[in-house]
């Protein structure tokens, strides 16, 4: 294994598990809030806010939520911070690896945008840092009477994912998005949600009201993280589906995509207080999935009628053109990152066949960067073999 493989490999598989870490706890803390009772004996206790009851891990478990008054801190008090710091700095430093270190290959795509690799990653850094100042300039600012800022924001991720597939190849684009959310939420606990649990924790040792502005602020921000997780996740995953990212209108798609997650995660939250929740569950499932699908029925193509093409022809043509990487013997060291997507025999060639035609016929970003020089009548000849029902027994022209 080569060494730049191995960090990509120790990178991703701990920013998986940071990030389980990290979204576990959220979600867990969410659903302990949404899900405590009161009962009549502890009512009147002060400070007493709700409790819970668990059986897990052989155990039984209770949780109580609470006001604390002076002095009453305990010794020991878990804080959960490290779990996203560690997820958002393992993310960077893949980006860095993965898309940054490569990015001719990765970041530019000539038929969306013309840039130099420099550019394309100079692109990438200020839509992060930008979005992030735009949208906790806009919260601390108009953060008072929500509707606004909700709008700005809205607007803000919209105008960002256009902006980058207009800019960036598909999937960069997508990754980059992900990157701006995973860097909004990482903003919303170190610079807002934790200062206000430290005024907490420093109000309640000194006896004092803790400042409300503090704990509303902090409140908005982890609602917008609970909403953010599952279009975050969403990305994360995309970039093993090429015709997500690849698709023509890819932009519309992910914001089709992403409003759908939030609609889902809205319904889940509704749950505990509006009985037509799984109404919003429902639309926006179908709202997702019907998206996912016209993906998958545009990318079948129609049956072709113009004179065969023989199989060997195919053949010739993929091993001029891929098979200097995508073959288990490889003469091009870009192959080590194809991930084992080989077009070695007649069965494998025939298996790949509407994956060749994404990438070679439509999207026309296979070839890598045109490595090797494939010609426009080669990918005709490569759609209508395709067209025509991808046999590997064809024979003809
Ligand atoms: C210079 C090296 C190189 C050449 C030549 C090359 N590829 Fe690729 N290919 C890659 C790399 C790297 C990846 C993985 C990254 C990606 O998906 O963009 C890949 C991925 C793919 C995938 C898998 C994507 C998926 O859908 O999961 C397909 C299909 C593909 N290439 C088709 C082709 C075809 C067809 C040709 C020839 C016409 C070709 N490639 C030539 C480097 C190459």
């Amino acid at each position: 294994m080569r060494l730049e493989e191995l960090v990509d490999l120790l990178l991703r598989w701990f920013h998986v598990i940071a990030g389980i870490l990290w979204i576990g706890n959220s979600m867990l803390f969410n659903w302990l809030d949404r899900n405590l009772v009161t009962p009549a004996s502890k009512a009147h206790q002060p400070g007493f806010q709700g409790e819970i009851w668990m059986v897990h891990s052989g155990g039984f478990y209770q949780v109580e939520k609470r006001q604390l008054a002076p002095g009453q801190l305990p010794a020991q008090l878990h804080w959960f911070k490290w779990q996203n710091g560690l997820t958002w700095i393992s993310g960077i430093f893949l980006l860095m690896v993965v898309y940054y270190l490569h990015a001719a290959a990765f970041m530019v795509d000539k038929q969306v945008a013309d840039l130099t690799p420099a550019t394309a990653v100079y692109v990438g850094i200020g839509v992060i840092v930008g979005s992030w100042f735009v949208y906790d300039v806009v919260w601390r600012t108009m953060g008072k009477l929500p509707r606004w800022p909700t709008l700005l924001t809205l607007l803000l991720l919209g105008g960002v994912t256009y902006l980058l597939a207009m800019t960036l190849s598909g999937r960069a684009a997508y990754m980059h998005v992900g990157v701006v959310i995973g860097t909004i939420m990482t903003g919303n606990v170190w610079t807002v949600i934790l200062p206000s649990q430290r005024a907490l924790v420093a109000a309640t040792e000194s006896g004092k009201e803790q400042d409300a502005a503090l704990g509303l602020r902090a409140k908005q921000r982890s609602i917008h993280n609970n909403y953010l997780t599952f279009p975050l996740i969403f990305i994360m995953v995309s970039n093993h589906f090429p015709s997500t990212w690849g698709d023509n209108h890819n932009w519309i798609v992910l914001l089709v995509i992403m409003a759908a997650s939030v609609g889902v995660r809205y319904g889940m939250n509704l749950r505990y207080s509006h009985p037509g929740w799984y109404a919003m569950v429902g639309v926006s499932l179908v709202l997702g999935l019907f998206t996912l699908v016209r993906l998958t029925t545009a990318s079948t193509p129609p049956f072709d009628h113009s004179p065969t093409v023989s199989f060997a022809t195919v053949d010739g043509i993929l091993g001029n053109r891929c098979r200097t990487c995508h073959s288990a013997r490889p003469t091009d060291e870009l192959a080590k990152s194809t991930n084992g997507v080989v077009f070695d025999t007649p069965e494998q060639i025939a298996s790949l066949k509407l994956r060749i035609r994404a990438r070679a016929v439509e999207l026309e970003n296979m070839p890598l960067m045109n490595k090797t020089a494939m010609t426009a009548a080669e990918r005709e000849l490569l759609r209508r073999w395709i067209d025509q029902g991808g046999n590997p027994a064809a024979t003809g022209e």
